[in-house]
């Protein structure tokens, strides 16, 4: 995962490429793109649902994505949210850091701080039977934010895994109980 500064949003990388893969067979009504950067998934994301939302707590991100994607909103994860979405996908911000210096990176302690704050906030807008799909890492403790996304009530299972040169990075899918 690259580092980029906060005046800045975050370009397309491997681990973008990685999870667009498994999601861009996915069909539904609604859809919900956390953290969305440039909005490159959210763009894939409304070639199959009917409603996509995007939202990013980077206003430059959100401006750059709404130059391809409609329903932009800058806000905490899910937080502004009063719908429910078939599908949810997030590229958490998931390494160990000691401060939020970069969002689209910094993920505070084991890289599990922000990524818990972000499922905790998805969880509240996703369908009964909806999934949410996240990727993380090796860097981070992802067993332990797989047990806390489980205790939110979803069943969940990892889906892929993709190593790179210093990291694996690792797609978890969620179904919602
Ligand atoms: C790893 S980048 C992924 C960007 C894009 N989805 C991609 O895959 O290329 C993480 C994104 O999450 C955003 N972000 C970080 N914390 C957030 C929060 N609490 N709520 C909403 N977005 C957040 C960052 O600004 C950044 O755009």
């Amino acid at each position: 995962m690259q580092k980029k500064s906060f005046d800045d949003y975050y370009r397309p990388a491997e681990d973008t490429f990685f999870l667009a893969n498994y999601i861009q067979n996915e069909k539904g009504s609604t859809a919900l793109d956390i953290g969305t950067g440039s909005g490159f998934l959210a763009k894939i994301l409304s070639d199959n649902f009917k409603l996509v939302v995007s939202t990013d707590i980077n206003f430059n991100a959100l401006k750059k994505a709404h130059e391809i994607v409609e329903n932009c909103i800058c806000c905490n994860a899910a937080d502004a949210l009063n719908c429910n979405f078939d599908l949810i996908v997030c590229n958490l911000p998931y390494l160990p850091s000691d401060q939020i210096i970069d969002p689209a990176v910094d993920g505070l302690t084991e890289g599990l701080d922000v990524t818990t704050n972000i499922i905790k906030s998805a969880s509240n807008v996703v369908k009964q039977k909806g999934k949410l799909v996240y990727l993380t890492s090796s860097l981070a403790n992802y067993t332990e934010l797989m047990k806390r996304t489980e205790s939110l009530g979803f069943s969940i299972k990892i889906i892929a895994k993709k190593k790179l040169f210093f990291e694996e990075l690792v797609l978890v899918e969620c179904i919602k109980l």
